[in-house]
C-alpha cells in the first residue's frame, strides 16, 4: 500500500464516522508569534479545543504537514524527521475514549490489516493529580489486546501538550494523558545499549510509534495545578511516514515511497549507496524535503527566525553531501527537488555557502581543540551555523562550550540580552535589536492609523524582517497622500517623545476593559500579555480612553519583545500602501 492510499483510507474512514475534512494549515503559522512552525495537527485548532465553535463541526479530520525544528539533532536514524505529515482526527467535546480507541484500532487492524500481535499500546499511569487511565486500559482489553501488549508509563511518555509534561506547560496551555500505539519490527534485535529489556518506548528501533490519541481535557493554571476543561477533546496524530514503514514491514521511514526518489537522487549525485552512508543520507533526505516544504510556504534562507532554520537545514545538508563525496558541487543538492522555484532558492543559498565551505572544512581539520571562541570565528568567517560546527566536532569526540560561543556572539553583535536569548532559544536568530524596533514601531503605526482613519482600523496581520515592517489592516479604500503623511508624522512624533514601553500581564476581561487592541481573538489562556506605550495608566485605570486622560498612547495584546523607550526606534518612513484583498490594506515601512 502506498502512502497516498493510506492517507486516502484514513480520511475516508473518519469521514464515514461523521468527520469533516479540513484544509491543512500553512507550515508557518500566521499571527502566532509564540511558535515558528506548525508542529502538530492540533496547533491551528487550539481555540476550538478550548471551546470556540468550529465552522466545520465537532468532528474533524485532516492530513497536516508538520515541521519540528527541535528534532533537528535527532535526525539520522530510521525514524526521526523534522518534516512529516500527520494524519489527524479530532473530537471537539464530542466523542471520547471509547469511540476513539475502538475506531483507531479498527483503522489499523481492519483497514490497514496490521497484525494484532505486532501492535502494542501505552496508557497513562497517573500523576500530578490526574488518575491512572484504567478506562483506556479496559477499552484496549475489550478490543482484544492482550495484557502483555499494554504498557503503563508516566508523564514523560504518556502525557501530551505542545510543551511536554505538565511542569513544562505554560499557564493557559492545554494537554492531557494519551494512549500511543506502536508497531513491532520483530526482525530488529533489541540492542542492550538501550537497556536490559525491550519495551514499546525503547529507543533501539524495534518498536515504532505509529499513532497517539491524546485526551485533551486539562488546562494549566497560574498556581501550577491542572484544571479540567469545560469540554473533553480527542486529538489524534499519526505520522504518515511511520505508518507507511509499518505497512511495508521495513523499519526505516526513509525506505518508504515518500523518500524513494529523494534517496535515489542522493545516491546518483554522490555515487554512493544508501546502505553505505545511511545516517548522512537520512539527514540530507529529511532536510531537503523539509526545506522544499518551507520554501513552498514562502520561507527564504536568512539569519532570522524560520529563515535561519531553513539555512541550517540547507547548510547542514551541504556539509553532509561533501562528507560523503568531497568532489561534489553543492548545487547538486537542488537536483533532489523537482520544483524549479525551490531549486532556485536552494541554488542561491548553495552559491553563497560554497564560497566558504571548503576553506571552512580545511580550517576545521587544522583546529586541534575547539572552544566557543573558535566556533564563533567559524560562524563569522565561513557562515558555519553553530550547530554544524558542534556536530563536526562531536564526530571527533569534542564538545563545544555553548555559553562561551554565546558570550562571544554577544560581544561582537552588541546584541541586547533579549536578542541573544532569542537566538539561543531553540537556535533562533531573532529578536534582534532591529526587529524589536520594527515591532514597537508597528504598535505605534496601528494606533496612528486609528487616529487618522478611525476605529474601524484593525490589525489583520503583521510581518517583520530586519529590512522592513509590513502591517495589514482593515480599511476599505486607498489612503490619500495626506493620510499617509499624517500617520507617519504621528508615529515619528511618538518616537521623538521617547515614550516608555511597559509590559503588563492581565486577564482577558481586564484587558478588554482598559481597551487593549490587537489580535485578541487568536489568543487564549487565562492571562494575556499586553504592551502599553506611554506614561502609564491614566488615574482611572479602567477607562478605555486612556490617551484622553493622559494615559497610555497605545495598548495592545502582544507577546513582545519591544524596545524599552520609543526613542530607540529612530525614525520611520512609510514606503508603500496597497490593497491586498477586499477591505484589507497593507503598509510597508522602513527605518529611515
Ligand atoms: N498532538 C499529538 C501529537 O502530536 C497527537 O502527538
Amino acid at each position: 500500500m502506498t502512502s497516498s492510499d493510506i492517507r486516502k483510507k484514513y480520511i475516508k474512514f473518519f469521514i464515514d464516522k461523521g468527520h469533516k475534512e479540513i484544509a491543512p494549515a500553512k507550515l508557518v503559522p500566521e499571527n502566532d508569534p509564540s511558535t515558528l512552525f506548525t508542529s502538530s495537527g492540533m496547533q491551528p485548532l487550539v481555540p476550538y479545543l478550548l471551546g470556540r465553535t468550529h465552522p466545520a463541526g465537532k468532528r474533524l479530520v485532516d492530513s497536516q504537514p508538520c515541521f519540528r525544528a527541535e528534532d533537528i539533532e535527532e535526525v539520522g536514524d530510521n525514524r526521526h524527521t523534522t518534516f512529516f505529515e500527520m494524519l489527524g482526527n479530532w473530537s471537539l467535546g464530542d466523542y471520547f475514549k471509547k469511540e476513539q480507541l475502538s475506531w483507531i484500532w479498527a483503522f489499523f487492524r481492519e483497514e490497514l490489516g496490521l497484525p494484532q500481535e505486532r501492535l502494542y499500546v501505552s496508557v497513562f499511569e497517573g500523576s500530578n493529580g490526574v488518575p491512572k487511565d484504567t478506562e483506556s486500559y479496559e477499552i484496549w482489553k475489550s478490543l482484544g489486546l492482550s495484557e502483555d501488549n499494554i504498557y503503563f508509563y508516566g508523564v514523560e511518555k504518556n502525557w501530551w501538550s505542545r510543551f511536554g509534561a505538565p511542569d513544562k506547560m505554560s499557564v493557559g496551555e492545554i494537554g492531557g494523558p494519551d494512549s500511543e500505539m506502536f508497531f513491532e519490527f520483530t526482525q530488529v534485535e533489541h540492542d542492550p545499549k538501550y537497556g536490559s529489556s525491550c519495551h514499546p518506548n525503547c529507543d533501539c528501533g524495534r518498536f515504532l510509534e505509529i499513532g497517539n490519541s491524546v485526551f485533551i481535557q486539562y488546562q494549566k493554571q497560574g498556581d501550577g495545578s491542572l484544571k479540567e476543561l469545560s469540554q473533553k477533546n480527542v486529538d489524534f496524530g499519526g505520522g504518515l511516514e511511520r505508518i507507511t514503514a509499518a505497512m511495508n514491514d521495513a523499519p526505516d521511514v526513509f525506505k518508504t515511497d515518500l523518500y524513494e526518489s529523494i534517496i535515489q537522487t542522493i545516491e546518483t549525485v554522490t555515487g554512493t549507496k544508501y546502505e553505505m552512508e545511511k545516517e548522512k543520507m537520512q539527514v540530507i533526505a529529511d532536510h531537503v524535503r523539509g526545506s522544499e516544504a518551507l520554501i513552498k510556504d514562502g520561507v527564504i534562507p536568512s539569519n532570522k527566525l524560520q529563515g535561519y532554520i531553513l539555512r541550517r537545514l540547507l547548510r547542514r545538508s551541504a556539509v553532509k553531501l561533501r562528507q560523503i563525496n568531497k568532489d561534489i558541487k553543492l548545487n547538486e543538492l537542488a537536483t533532489v527537488v523537482s520544483d524549479e522555484s525551490v531549486k532556485a532558492v536552494i541554488n542561491e543559498e548553495m552559491d553563497r555557502f560554497s564560497r566558504t565551505l571548503d576553506q571552512g572544512l580545511k580550517e576545521i581539520t587544522k583546529i586541534e581543540s575547539i572552544d566557543g571562541k573558535k566556533a564563533f570565528d567559524l560562524h563569522q568567517t565561513f557562515g558555519f551555523p553553530y550547530e554544524v560546527t558542534e556536530e563536526l566536532f562531536r564526530y571527533k569526540g569534542q564538545e563545544i562550550d555553548r555559553e562561551q560561543f554565546k558570550a562571544e556572539f554577544e560581544k561582537h553583535k552588541e546584541l541586547s540580552r533579549t536578542a541573544s536569548a532569542g537566538m539561543f532559544k531553540g537556535g533562533l536568530a531573532d529578536n534582534s535589536e532591529i526587529v524589536t524596533k520594527y515591532h514597537t514601531a508597528t504598535h505605534l503605526l496601528h494606533q496612528a492609523l486609528r487616529d487618522v482613519l478611525g476605529p474601524q482600523v484593525f490589525q489583520k496581520g503583521s510581518n517583520i524582517t530586519s529590512e522592513r515592517l509590513r502591517f495589514d489592516f482593515s480599511f476599505d479604500r486607498k489612503l490619500t497622500d495626506e493620510e499617509i503623511r499624517k500617520t507617519e508624522e504621528i508615529v515619528n512624533k511618538r518616537i521623538e517623545e521617547d515614550l516608555k514601553v511597559d509590559r503588563k500581564i492581565v486577564n482577558p476581561s481586564e484587558a478588554k476593559e482598559i481597551g487593549a487592541i490587537g489580535l485578541f481573538d487568536e489568543k487564549y489562556g487565562l492571562e494575556v500579555s499586553i504592551y502599553g506605550i506611554g506614561p502609564g495608566f491614566a488615574p482611572d485605570s479602567k477607562a478605555k480612553d486612556q490617551r484622553d486622560r493622559g494615559g497610555y498612547y497605545s495598548l495592545e495584546f502582544c507577546g513582545g519583545p519591544h524596545v524599552e523607550h520609543t526613542g530607540a526606534i529612530g525614525k520611520i518612513k512609510i514606503v508603500k500602501e496597497e490593497a491586498i484583498s477586499a477591505g484589507i490594506r497593507r503598509i510597508r515601512a522602513q527605518l529611515a
